[in-house]
């Protein structure tokens, strides 16, 4: 099949493009370049052996995006384009709801009129809010977001069901990311936050190269094990593989459908440190602060369904996920080095 992927050139889109080619899908990466590198495209050339189309557009301008269905003519839309940053969502609610609704919604209208009603959907965890039920199953009802970021997935949910239940011809997957860290055994590709990294595997990959003096963690007083927050990190491989198996399960009249890729595991931030060590030798000094804000206790995955529903199951342990997460940070240690990184 001929994919469009939206934000190809950030972190997640950027290894489901690796992993597309690599099921013979061809493939066209359309990003602004608003959290991410040109620089991605030359090495998933180098990691695929292939070229990657690749267009530097905003989803949000019709006509860009108008040409590129008409010169494109993709069967189905990968959509990751979205901003990301919890904190700063709640800074700049407007920005956040007019990039990611309203570039959704400018994307949808080109889909429809291109006839291209095929969409898998990246949706996160956070839609849950303080889940009802661990582990998380899809049918555990959503719950109230705690930032304007969180509440885009949950609102575009809304809005690609609607759509779906008003035109059957839709297909729409929305997959519900748990923690997703690694990166791509080469060690070229990764995740290349701007400043203040908010995720927990980024801040110890720049603690251990030594950009950053000490972890901090967000409490240790939670009702878990050992008192610091758990969650259910997949490697982003494995999640990248998961929007493959959801695309061969696409068909027509396949309707609407909701997975969660997670692995089902919960591990605690302290677990994260240890491993972490253990993997890779390098020592992650740490401190214990306040709770952060809008942070849940526990959250991990039910992953039974997709695995029933799409032959889809987790493939990495926390040690590989560790390792890689460490081999992009060293291999890169101001990731793709070609902006100020804060
Ligand atoms: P990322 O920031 O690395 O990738 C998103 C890409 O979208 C970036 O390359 C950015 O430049 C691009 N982009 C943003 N707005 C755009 C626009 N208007 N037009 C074109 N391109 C635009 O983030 P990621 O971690 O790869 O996340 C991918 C998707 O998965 C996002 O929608 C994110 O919300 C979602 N998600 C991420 C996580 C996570 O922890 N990383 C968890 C759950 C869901
Ligand atoms: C994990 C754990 C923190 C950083 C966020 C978004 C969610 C989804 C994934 C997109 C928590 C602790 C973290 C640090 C720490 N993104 N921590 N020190 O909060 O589960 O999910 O990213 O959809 O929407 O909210 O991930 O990596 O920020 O935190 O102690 O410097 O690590 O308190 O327990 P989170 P995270």
């Amino acid at each position: 099949m001929k994919i469009l992927v939206t934000g190809g050139a950030g972190f997640i889109g950027s290894h489901t493009v690796v992993e597309l080619m690599a099921e013979g899908h061809e493939v066209a990466v359309v990003d602004s370049l608003v959290n991410s590198s040109a620089l991605v495209i030359p090495r998933l050339e180098a990691i695929t052996g292939k070229a990657v189309p690749f267009y530097k557009a905003d989803i949000r301008d019709k006509e860009s995006m108008e040409k590129i269905f008409e010169a494109e003519r993709p069967d189905a839309v990968i959509h990751f384009a979205g901003l990301k940053a919890v904190g700063e969502s709640v800074r700049l609610p407007l920005e956040y709801y007019e990039n990611n609704i309203g570039g959704t919604i400018k994307l949808l209208e080109v889909m429809r009129k291109a006839g291209c009603k095929n969409i898998i959907f990246s949706s996160s965890a956070t839609v849950y809010g303080d889940p009802a039920i661990i582990p998380i199953t899809e049918e555990c009802p959503k719950g109230t977001c705690t930032n304007p970021y969180g509440w885009t997935k949950s609102m575009l949910e809304q809005i690609l069901s609607d759509i779906q239940f008003a035109d059957p011809e839709w297909n729409v997957v929305l997959l519900r990311y748990f923690n997703p860290i690694g990166a791509h055994e080469s060690g070229t590709i990764g995740e290349n936050p701007s400043g203040i990294p908010n995720n927990l595997m980024p801040y110890i990959t720049q603690v251990a190269v030594g950009r950053r003096d000490v972890l901090h963690i967000f409490g240790n007083d939670y009702d878990t094990p050992d008192g610091t927050g758990v969650r259910d990190y997949i490697h982003v491989v494995d999640l990248a593989r998961g929007h493959v198996a959801a695309l061969k399960k696409m068909e027509p009249g396949s309707g609407l459908s909701i997975y969660n890729l997670g692995t089902g595991i919960g591990y605690s931030v302290l677990d994260i440190v240890h491993s972490f060590e253990e993997a890779t030798g390098v020592k992650v000094p740490y401190v214990i602060d306040e709770r952060r804000p809008g942070d849940v206790a526990v959250c991990y995955s039910s992953a039974d369904k997709a695995h029933r529903e799409l032959g889809w199951k987790a493939e990495y342990d926390i040690t590989r996920m560790c390792r890689d997460s460490w081999r992009w940070q060293s291999m890169n240690p101001n990731g793709y080095g070609d902006e100020d990184m804060g």
